[in-house]
């Protein structure tokens, strides 16, 4: 079985970091020193996606500049003799991988951008991946730990993490009969509930594997949650005729589309990063010493 195809929807107008996604795409902010959309496309290239189908919107074209071949700048580098920044802007992207954009004209939802994916995927089992939720795979990548359940189980595939019951409302959750260990069996799903609605902890993060039955229920699903089309309604509809397996990855997610999340992300990157390891960690280090001896409230 395999899984040629990845979605990544970026038509999404990143509000909660404005100014900085006025006029460029959230996907593009980085961590460290590559975009959260890099991070995306990595992960799908390493559970081996060849065709990479980005849905995007407006002030998007930095994606597109992004994974295109960049001639004068490559030409640029190498007459400088700069061969290591030049291979790091080569490896963007692998040979044999190819891109498709395509433009939601209208911002209706998740459920929608993946929908407009299908002239795209057509008839084959496909991921999606959400480039907001940078998530650090324990062992390999989530998607690539997603692979494997999809591999043995055959079936579409979600991933999920328990979380705060007071963030719940934030997100689709699920109730699962267990099947293995980290893994269950759908049994509902509803977007964004009420911390007293919520049918468990077990909340849906942003990668999924799907067969291609879903283009079929989203295209007659009604607008829910926010007034959008919602891809857990679609979800919700699909595990009535197909198993639909939730989860558990192992690693640590970075909720990128929040501004608390997105600075934990660039300090924990940032402390793996391999030229500024060492003096970050002592940067920070430093300033922990300077925060604990501040006591509570910051002031000394
Ligand atoms: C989307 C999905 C939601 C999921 C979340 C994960 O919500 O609709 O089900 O839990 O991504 O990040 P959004 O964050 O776009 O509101």
């Amino acid at each position: 079985m395999r899984m040629r195809k990845a979605v990544f929807p970026v038509a999404g107008l990143g509000t909660r970091f404005l100014p900085a996604t006025k006029a460029s795409a959230k996907e593009m902010l980085p961590v460290v020193d590559k975009p959260l959309i890099q991070y995306a496309v990595q992960e799908a290239i390493s559970a081996g996606a060849e065709e990479l189908i980005f849905v995007t919107g407006r002030s998007k074209n930095s994606i597109m500049d992004h994974f295109d071949k960049a001639y004068e700048l490559e030409a640029e580098l190498a007459a400088r003799n700069k061969t290591k920044l030049l291979e790091t802007v080569q490896e963007i992207l692998p040979p044999g991988i190819t891109c498709i954009f395509i433009r939601q004209a209208e911002a209706l939802g998740l459920g929608h951008a993946v929908l407009c994916a299908w002239p795209a995927v057509g008839d084959e089992d496909f991921s999606v991946i959400l480039a907001d939720d940078l998530i650090d795979g324990k062992l390999r990548p989530c998607l690539a730990q997603m692979q494997r359940v999809y591999q043995e189980y055959g079936t579409s595939v979600i991933a999920c993490e328990r979380v705060a019951m007071d963030d719940i409302s934030s997100y689709g959750v699920v109730e699962t009969q267990p099947v293995a260990p980290g893994l269950g069996e759908i049994r509902r799903i509803v977007e964004k509930p009420k911390k007293e609605d919520a049918p468990s902890n077990l909340a849906v993060v942003g990668r999924y594997i799907l067969t291609p039955r879903i283009f079929k229920l989203l295209e007659r699903t009604p607008r829910g949650a926010n007034g959008e089309i919602q891809l857990t309604d679609a979800i919700s509809a699909m595990i009535q005729e197909q198993t639909v397996l939730a989860y558990e990855f192992e690693g640590t997610r970075y909720d990128c589309g929040s501004k608390l999340g997105y600075l934990k992300a660039n300090v924990e990157y940032g402390l793996k990063h391999p030229e500024l390891a060492t003096e970050f960690r002592e940067y920070i280090a430093g300033m922990s010493q300077h925060l604990n001896a501040a006591g509570p409230g910051g002031k000394k």
